[in-house]
């Protein structure tokens, strides 16, 4: 090994540096440009003389539904504006399938499975895990989904009973996909099955923060291709305002949201009214919100780039990196079979990044060559030290 980055490597490891960018979480000051959400006055009484201290409208106040319309380009009767999280609405959409299902619920279905594209979102797959749903991995490619791949999985696959996707800005490699990918996407599963669900986790609907590249709003492409019966799409504000604190919004035709209707009436009776009216108050347009992503943009978008300056720093004689215009990771591809190898070494070094099999279903890359850098949550500084760990780890790895 290389006797330079042996030194480099053993001076790290005497800093004794403790930093973790396992997840994707925004810093602080990022949070503290919604501060003025936890002073602001608010009336209990809402439209149509709706009382928000006490039960009641299961599907969201009227008033953040027709935000949640605004936001997601979908008619009003098609919106469910909840609470907490979107993880928490996707995870409803997958048990009110498995235990009642359209025309027959997933529970009774011999080994049903589930499309993930990867590398993927670990809570998602954590969520097939517990319903013991196998999960079928799909590669993406810069456009989206590896189209030939889908058709070639429902070839040879009985029982696939949707796809879980992140169409802008995918966790953790950045794709955003085409409008013509998506239109194949319904057209392809459609003619497997009408009952295929596409649930879309709009993550990063709002969280560009450098120019991205056109995409037609998924609900909007799915009218027009015909498939809203197969379509669910979910985002929230955990990343605009409060982790968990903020608004949810979904999107489902009638059959679905009566679906998820019924499962959550079993578990929530109503969402928090007071959190919707409060963050009404606080951001009440579609201009609003994105007016307030650019002033996220600004805080985040340099420390993407300092990751793209340093990755570049090495070449591609290593290995290569998607690089995100919005999101909130980068995934670093490696030459050669050794993502759990920079990731040890980097922990040697003090640096925890997210375990490389966690971007897999059942925590398995047969390539053993990606890994999420998450650069959002530390300083700068702290990211400067993060990468120059990364990148001596890398190369003692390749070189080992
Ligand atoms: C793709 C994706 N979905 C959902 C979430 C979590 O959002 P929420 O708090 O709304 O569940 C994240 C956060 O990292 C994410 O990357």
């Amino acid at each position: 090994m290389n006797d330079l980055l042996l030194k480099k490597y053993e001076d790290f490891r005497s800093r004794n540096i403790n930093i973790d960018i396992t997840r994707g979480k925004p810093e602080a000051s990022q949070l503290d440009l919604s501060n003025d959400l936890l002073n602001i006055e608010i009336d209990h009484i809402a439209e149509n003389n709706v009382d928000i201290r006490n039960y009641g409208e299961p599907l969201g106040l009227i008033e953040a539904r027709r935000f949640g319309s605004e936001l997601l380009d979908a008619p009003v009767e098609n919106i469910i504006t909840g609470e907490q999280s979107s993880l928490l609405l996707s995870y409803q959409t997958i048990l009110a399938h498995y235990l009642f299902g359209k025309s027959t619920p997933w529970k009774d279905i011999k080994n049903p499975k589930f499309i993930c594209p990867v590398p993927g979102f670990d809570r998602h797959f954590q969520i097939f895990e517990d319903f013991k749903i196998e999960m079928i991995p799909l590669p993406l490619v810069e456009e989206g989904l590896d189209l030939k791949a889908l058709g070639d999985i429902l070839e040879t696959h009985e029982n696939v009973m949707g796809i879980i996707c992140v169409p802008r800005h995918s966790n953790p490699s950045g794709e955003v996909y085409s409008d013509a990918n998506i239109k194949q996407m319904f057209d392809i599963t459609k003619k497997y099955s009408e009952e295929f669900l596409i649930l879309f986790d709009n993550a990063y609907l709002f969280h560009d923060f450098l120019p991205t590249k056109a995409q037609t709003p998924v609900w909007k492409l799915a009218e027009e291709s015909g498939s809203t019966h197969q379509v669910v799409v979910a985002t929230s504000f955990s990343k605009v305002t409060f982790g968990g604190g903020g608004l949810t919004f979904m999107a489902a035709d009638a059959e679905n949201l009566e679906l998820i209707k019924r499962i959550r009436t079993s578990m929530v009776i109503c969402p928090d009214k007071v959190n919707q009216i409060r963050h009404l108050k606080f951001i009440a347009s579609k201009d609003a919100v994105l007016a307030h992503m650019q002033k996220h943009a600004a805080l985040v978008r340099p420390k993407f780039e300092l990751v793209y300056e340093k990755l570049d720093s090495i070449g591609d004689i290593f290995g290569s990196y998607t690089k995100p215009t919005g999101g909130y990771f980068i995934t670093y591809k490696t030459k050669k079979p050794i993502a759990n190898k920079v990731n040890q070494l980097c922990k040697e070094m003090g640096v925890l990044l997210t375990p490389a099999s966690a971007i897999f279903p059942y925590g398995h890359n047969p390539d053993d060559n990606l890994m999420r850098i998450a650069p959002t949550f530390i300083t700068i500084n702290e990211l400067k030290i993060a990468m120059d760990v990364f990148l001596i780890a890398v190369q003692m790895a390749h070189n080992d």
